[in-house]
């Protein structure tokens, strides 16, 4: 039997214990990783993600009255409240819970009570998105178990708003996109401005994805993420002055960024520039992956990891150790800071039969420099949200 589907029996388990009768219902949400097109999604340009094998995973039943029971078998909590009355809850989780029901009963859905254990392997605060995995697999869990008719955009939408209107965090579609829309041995490549999506092969007999988690989270986060999206709207409204069409930073090229560079304070040129070259990259590395060119595919990597340290200043000291750690290793194709920032995970393309080694290396490094024991997790690009069947 797989990991998934003992720890999926567990659940199971947990539920008949807490509430006496069988989950109806077993749904897989999974995180995200990111392989290019960062900080491009709320400038609505192109984003490159792909759900992965950690993931959260969700046994449900519906309830005959108002109710919702939820039960985090990772922290050993339970929440319990009334879909007449949802307000934040100070135990912070159940949140992004309840911003999905919140959000679903605005928009005009009605779900029923309902009976929830949930738990999962995705590292907390390594930057995997579990928040995504969370909103959209109960979305998914709750259109089902009561045939709401979302479609899967609707409930990825949904997701998003629940993020940021309930828990407060002002993310992009990204994380929630990838979460519902991914697709095994392939990545998204997503255009944030029209939700178009395609899938771009990716899959490698040789190479392998290696996340390594510097273990920080520097503050400032949340206030710097806020920050640079203002910063790209300022370049917006400068642009505009001379193509009332611009939009989005999306809709600017890197030649007329430059062309107005003495109009910008310095940052948001940096800011515009960084944006306007990643969107161009995205498209550059998705033909190399047609062409099943890696090794031009982890150059761009390296390329987006310069553009997030010196142009959008995102980086921090542990994740560009990490990646100087590989800039001279035969084993190593590309390796990047990934996601929002200022900690998290760096994201590595590896060659698979010394992975052990490389991860050894790293460890030995990392902790020699910073005393923090590095943890790695090697990742599978999996199907978006899902029925679990067991
Ligand atoms: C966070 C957000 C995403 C995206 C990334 C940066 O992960 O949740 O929407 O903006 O940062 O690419």
């Amino acid at each position: 039997m797989s990991n998934q589907q003992s720890y999926a029996q567990q659940l199971a388990a947990v539920f008949r214990t807490e509430f006496n009768q069988e989950p109806t219902l077993l749904v897989r949400g999974p995180g995200r990783i990111n392989l290019l097109g960062e900080h491009t999604d709320y400038n609505g340009g192109l984003v490159l993600p792909a759900s992965i094998d950690k993931e959260i995973i969700f046994a449900l039943a519906p309830r005959p009255d108002r109710m919702c029971r939820m039960v985090a078998e990772n922290v050993g909590q339970m929440f319990s409240g009334t879909l007449d009355e949802i307000s934040p809850s100070p135990l912070g989780w159940p949140n992004y819970l309840l911003g999905v029901v919140d959000e679903l009963q605005k928009a005009g859905y009605q779900p029923g009570g309902f009976d929830l254990v949930f738990g999962g392997n995705i590292p907390s605060g390594a930057g995997l998105s579990s928040s995504a995995a969370l909103e959209c697999g109960l979305a998914f869990g709750l259109n089902k178990l009561f045939d709401l008719g979302l479609s899967t955009l609707e409930m990825v939408k949904l997701g998003q708003r629940a993020e940021n209107l309930f828990v407060g965090v002002n993310c992009g579609i990204m994380d929630q996109f990838a979460s519902m829309f991914g697709r095994e041995q392939s990545v998204i490549q997503l255009d944030c401005k029209s939700l178009h999506h395609e899938y771009f092969p990716f899959q490698s007999a040789d190479y392998v994805l290696i996340l390594c988690d510097t273990g920080v989270k520097h503050s400032l986060d949340d206030s710097a993420y806020n920050t640079r999206r203002q910063e790209c709207e300022t370049g917006v409204g400068i642009l505009q002055q001379y193509k009332p069409e611009i939009r989005l930073l999306r809709d600017a090229t890197t030649e007329l960024v430059d062309a107005h560079r003495a109009e910008m304070p310095g940052k948001v040129y940096q800011r515009c520039r960084y944006v306007t070259e990643e969107i161009q990259r995205v498209r550059k590395a998705c033909q190399y992956l047609l062409e099943n060119d890696l090794a031009a595919f982890g150059k761009k990597m390296y390329e987006t990891h310069h553009g997030l340290q010196h142009e959008y200043e995102v980086s921090c000291t542990e994740l560009d150790f990490l990646v100087d750690q590989t800039r001279d290793d035969d084993a190593v194709l590309g390796a990047r800071m990934m996601g929002g920032g200022f900690g998290g995970c760096t994201l590595n393309l590896v060659a698979r039969d010394v992975t052990d080694a490389f991860v050894a290396r790293m460890s030995q490094a990392y902790s020699k420099a910073f005393n923090i024991e590095l943890k790695s997790y090697p990742v599978r690009i999996t199907d978006g949200t899902s029925v679990l069947l067991i």
